[in-house]
């Protein structure tokens, strides 16, 4: 079998300050390739943290974490940098759409950075776009999309550059019930055709559609289980 695609161990993080806190506590953490896995748990328990650190969008202070045969504690800021920007996708909360580009040049944005020529990218996010639905709003900037819209092209940039794996955090936490349901659904289709997701959410429904629930407590992991979950905000 496969190695798993994000292998963590002992992870810590803490952030210094006048009062440091110990937001990791030496996590153990996999997952295989091809998983969804939701990642719950309090306010405060180091989920954002731990998908940051997982990710390469933040350092650590110990252990260990390999993606994808890449091991993130011995590269570099820029290594780390440019390692995200090939082989990993985001969806946010706030959807964090460039204001002033249409859908598709969002899109189009990780294709770009990886030097593909112009008319490739632009083909390769006119086919993303469609896929999510959302072909003839191509030409929209997202002031000019509704919420549900803005995630789905976000959404469609995580996943136009077929990254290892797609980090996802509180994706659907300023969505409404529908959409929520649009975005999830999505997320899963996606997943059924391969892709692997790490998401974060406080929605019980959004957890329960994920194979394998892992909940945090105090910077550590709890229990993890298959099925049905309990959350608690
Ligand atoms: N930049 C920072 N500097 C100092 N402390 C931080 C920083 N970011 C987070 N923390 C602290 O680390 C802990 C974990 O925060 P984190 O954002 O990972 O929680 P979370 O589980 O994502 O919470 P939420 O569900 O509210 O998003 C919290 O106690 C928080 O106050
Ligand atoms: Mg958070």
């Amino acid at each position: 079998m496969d190695a798993p695609i994000v292998q963590a161990s002992r992870l810590r993080k803490v952030y210094q300050g006048a009062n440091a806190v110990e937001a990791l506590r030496g996590i153990d953490f996999e997952v295989e390739r091809g998983e969804m896995v939701a990642i719950v748990g309090p306010s405060g328990s180091g989920k954002t943290t731990l998908l940051n650190c997982l990710s390469g969008l933040d350092s650590f202070n110990g252990g260990q974490v390999v993606v994808d045969g890449q091991d993130l504690s011995t590269m570099s800021d820029r290594a780390r940098t440019a390692y995200r920007r090939d082989h990993m996708g985001f969806v946010f909360q706030a959807f964090n759409l460039l204001p002033v580009l249409s859908a598709v040049e969002n899109v189009e944005i990780p294709l770009l950075l990886q030097n593909l020529n112009s008319r490739d990218s632009r083909r390769r996010a006119l086919e993303m776009l469609e896929t999510l639905g959302l072909a003839h709003r191509a030409n929209h900037r997202p002031d000019q999309l509704s919420g549900g819209e803005q995630q789905r092209v976000a959404v469609a940039r995580a996943l136009v550059h077929k990254p290892a794996v797609v980090w996802a955090d509180e994706p659907t936490g300023n969505l409404d019930t529908e959409v929520t349901q649009v975005i999830v659904e999505l997320l899963v289709r996606m997943n059924k055709d391969g892709q692997t997701i790490v998401l974060v959410t406080h929605n019980p429904q959004v957890a329960e559609r994920a194979r394998r629930t892992v909940r945090m407590r105090d910077g550590r992991i709890e229990k993890a289980e298959a099925g049905r979950v309990e959350v608690s905000a």
